[in-house]
C-alpha cells in the first residue's frame, strides 16, 4: 500500500512507520490522519508483522494537528474531527501487537495523543511533549484529556492541559509520561531491542496482555479480575502454553507459533 505522507517499512517482524511530512513537523492533517488509519490496519493484519515504531521524519516527531485546518470549522465539522482521529488513535492502543512511539522530537498536541496511544513510549534526549491547545483555544481533541491524567495522574495532567507548557524527555520520563530516554542516535535501536524482546514472548499472550489492561482499566476492579481469569484460562489451553512450560522445564528457548 503507498501512502503520500507515511513510509513503512518491515524488518524481522518488526514494521517502522514513518510519519514523512517533515516542512510541516509531521503535522497531522486530514490525510495524515486517514492514512494513519489504514497502516495500522494493514499492519496489524499483516502475518510477517509482529508488533510496530512509530516515529517521526526530521525534528519532529508529530507537532499535533495541523492548525492550517482548524479555522473556519463548524462544531459539527469539529465534533467528526475529533471521532475520526479518536477512533483511529485507538486502533494503536487496541492493536493486539505491540506498539511502540519513537520520540525523536516534538510530540505536541495531537503528537502527545498519538504517542500516548501506543503501548510504550521511548524518547530521544531532545524531544519535547506538550499540550497547547488551550493556547489556541481549544482542548486536545485525540484523547488527550483522558490519556494524559490515566499516564500521569490528574494533577501534573491539569498542569501540562491548562498551561499548555512544553517539557523535556527526561521530565516526561520524571512524570511516567515516557517509558525510557536515550541519546538521540539510539532511538530506534533502543525501540528495536524492546520490541525484540517483547517477540520472544507468545504472540496471543501479548495481545491478552493488552486487551486485559485496556479493557481492565475501564472496569470496577472485581469485573476486570474476572475479565483477566478469562483471558488466562483461554491462554492456559494454547499450544503456545504448552510450549512456554514444556521448554521450561526441558531449559531451552520456546518456539511460539501463535497458536
Ligand atoms: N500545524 C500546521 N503547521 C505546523 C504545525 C502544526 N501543528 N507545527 C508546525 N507547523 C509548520 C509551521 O507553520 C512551519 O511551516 P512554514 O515553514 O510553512 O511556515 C513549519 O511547520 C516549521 O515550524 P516552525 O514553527 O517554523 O518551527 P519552530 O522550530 O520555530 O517551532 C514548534 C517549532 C513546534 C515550537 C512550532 O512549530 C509550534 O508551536 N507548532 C505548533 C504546535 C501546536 O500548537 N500543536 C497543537 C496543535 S492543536
Amino acid at each position: 500500500m503507498s501512502y503520500q505522507h507515511l513510509t513503512v517499512s518491515v524488518q524481522d517482524r518488526i514494521a517502522t512507520l514513518t510519519v514523512n511530512r517533515p516542512d510541516k513537523l509531521n503535522a497531522l492533517n486530514a490525510v495524515v490522519i486517514g492514512e494513519l488509519g489504514r497502516a495500522i490496519d494493514e499492519l496489524v493484519a499483516s502475518e510477517d508483522v509482529g508488533a510496530v515504531i512509530l516515529t517521526g521524519a526530521g525534528r519532529a516527531f508529530v507537532a499535533g494537528a495541523d492548525i492550517a485546518e482548524l479555522s473556519a470549522v463548524s462544531a459539527l465539522e469539529g465534533r467528526r474531527l475529533a471521532r475520526r482521529g479518536q477512533e483511529i488513535f485507538r486502533r494503536f492502543e487496541t492493536s493486539p501487537k505491540p506498539t511502540v512511539a519513537a520520540v525523536n522530537g516534538f510530540a505536541l498536541g495531537g503528537g502527545c495523543e498519538l504517542a500516548m496511544a501506543c503501548h510504550v513510549r521511548v524518547a530521544a534526549e531532545g524531544a519535547k511533549f506538550g499540550q497547547p491547545e488551550v493556547k489556541l483555544g481549544l482542548i486536545p481533541g485525540y484523547g488527550g484529556t483522558q490519556r494524559l491524567p490515566r499516564l500521569v495522574g490528574r494533577g501534573r495532567a491539569l498542569q501540562l492541559l491548562l498551561t499548555g507548557e512544553m517539557i523535556d524527555a527526561h521530565e516526561a520520563l520524571r512524570i511516567g509520561l515516557v517509558n525510557r530516554v536515550v541519546p538521540g542516535d539510539q532511538l530506534l535501536s533502543a525501540a528495536t531491542s524492546m520490541i525484540q524482546q517483547m517477540l520472544m514472548n507468545a504472540p496471543l499472550a501479548l495481545g491478552a496482555c493488552i486487551d486485559a489492561v485496556d479493557r481492565g482499566l475501564q472496569m470496577a476492579l472485581d469485573d476486570a479480575l474476572a475479565l483477566e481469569a478469562t483471558q488466562f484460562a483461554v491462554l492456559i489451553t494454547t499450544s503456545d502454553t504448552a510450549e512456554g512450560t514444556r521448554a521450561f522445564l526441558e531449559k531451552r528457548p520456546p518456539r511460539f507459533t501463535g497458536a
